[in-house]
């Protein structure tokens, strides 16, 4: 048989993405090099493990899974309505915040739209965009943080939507609330601001933009993306959700995908979202192995981002990917930032305390190494 002829099968727009690549699994790299006891500190996990709530609820599924989920996920609505003071009618859940993102690009990218996308931030926006086969307009990145006024100016006719991410990934950094606050205002009605806020339970309240309260006092453009990946530790069984005004949402429910909810998905959701011991414990965590990092940074004279998140983003002054590969060899993975041109800068994500500590020694000798042979 021939080969196939991709570049004619293919979606144009699909054509043109870029490779997503997550972090680095335990298990590739103890096949590459041949490791043990490996640590990962690369996709912003929770180094709690999730809920036990969520563990208990899920051991009750046994026996049933043979049936299929509830396809508009009533319950766990129900219950994130509840939380968040929205109507059931605005929330839509995905597989994930990131099935949330496909579901709501394609829902609302059209061929040639305009969609305003910050240089450095989650690379997934960018892949639904240019599936739809939208036009990716880069705004401005100063001094790692997103520059509000440079989206404003790039707003034209064709604006179709703004993703904003806050906090950011990979930097960390939240923007100023009054100044969100005041940006969301001036963004014409008819361009919808997409705002994941995939890191919002790790940031301090004082911080927090109010975006649901936004939304709810008339802010109809306004589409927030949240996930229980992170803080609620639940990443491995991928549920995320969006809020937004009722016929946007409507018309996300439509074109998503029939059941991409799994009754696992929902029923560990459900237990999760009310262990509010679990979300405590979690942030006093990632409070003080923050500051941690932050004492230990110092002491290697090392420039970083403070964090809002649970993951810090580290300028090691060498080439990433040679620190990236001297960790990698000590068995520490971790994400070079090098794919956003942040070509000194390493992402890591805040691990229990033990591998914090054993993250900063093979830092430490990474850097010595890397000093030594003069590596940049
Ligand atoms: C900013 C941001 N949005 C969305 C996601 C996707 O999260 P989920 O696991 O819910 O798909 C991530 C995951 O790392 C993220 O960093």
């Amino acid at each position: 048989m021939s080969k196939i002829n991709i570049e004619k099968l293919a979606n144009s727009g699909a054509l043109r993405t870029k490779k997503y690549i997550p972090g680095k699994s335990k298990q590739e790299v103890e096949r590459e090099l041949g490791l043990k006891d490996i640590i990962k500190l690369a996709s912003n996990e929770n180094p709690h493990g999730s809920s036990p709530f969520a563990g208990e609820a899920l051991k009750g599924l046994a026996g049933k899974v043979n049936i299929y989920p509830d396809k508009v996920s009533t319950d766990l609505r129900r219950k994130l309505a509840e939380l968040t003071g929205c109507r059931e009618a605005e929330i839509t859940v995905g597989n994930g915040a990131d099935g949330v993102i496909y579901n709501l690009g394609m829902a609302v990218i059209d061929q040639e739209d305009e969609v305003i996308i910050p240089e450095v931030t989650f690379p997934v926006y960018e892949i639904i965009t240019q599936v739809m086969r939208g036009r990716v307009v880069y705004s401005k990145v100063r001094e790692l943080r997103i520059d509000l006024p440079d989206i404003l100016a790039g707003i034209t006719s064709k604006t179709k939507a703004i993703f904003l991410c806050n906090p950011n990934n990979p930097t960390g950094d939240t923007l100023p609330p009054q100044e969100l606050t005041a940006f969301f205002r001036q963004v014409p009605e008819e361009v919808l601001i997409i705002l994941d806020e995939a890191y919002i339970d790790f940031t301090d309240k004082s911080l927090n933009p109010d975006s649901i309260g936004l939304f709810k006092g008339g802010l109809n453009n306004l589409f927030i993306i949240r996930t229980l990946s992170k803080a609620y530790g639940l990443a491995g069984i991928r549920v995320g959700y969006g809020i937004g005004p009722g016929e946007l949402v409507s018309l996300v429910n439509q074109v998503k995908p029939p059941f991409d909810v799994s009754l696992i998905a929902e029923v560990a959701g459900l237990a999760a979202l009310a262990d509010s011991a679990f979300i405590q414990a979690t942030l006093t965590h990632s409070i003080r192995e923050k500051s941690y990092f932050y004492q230990e940074l110092d002491k290697l004279k090392l420039k970083y981002v403070i964090s809002h998140t649970n993951f810090i983003l580290i300028d090691t002054g060498f080439d990433a990917s040679d620190i990236f590969d001297r960790l990698l060899s000590r068995g520490v993975i971790v994400r070079s930032a090098k794919g956003y041109n942040l070509d000194t800068c390493i992402r890591v994500t805040l691990g229990g305390h033990e591998e914090n500590v054993r993250f900063f020694q093979a830092l430490g000798e990474a850097l010595k190494e890397a000093a030594a042979k003069g590596a940049f």
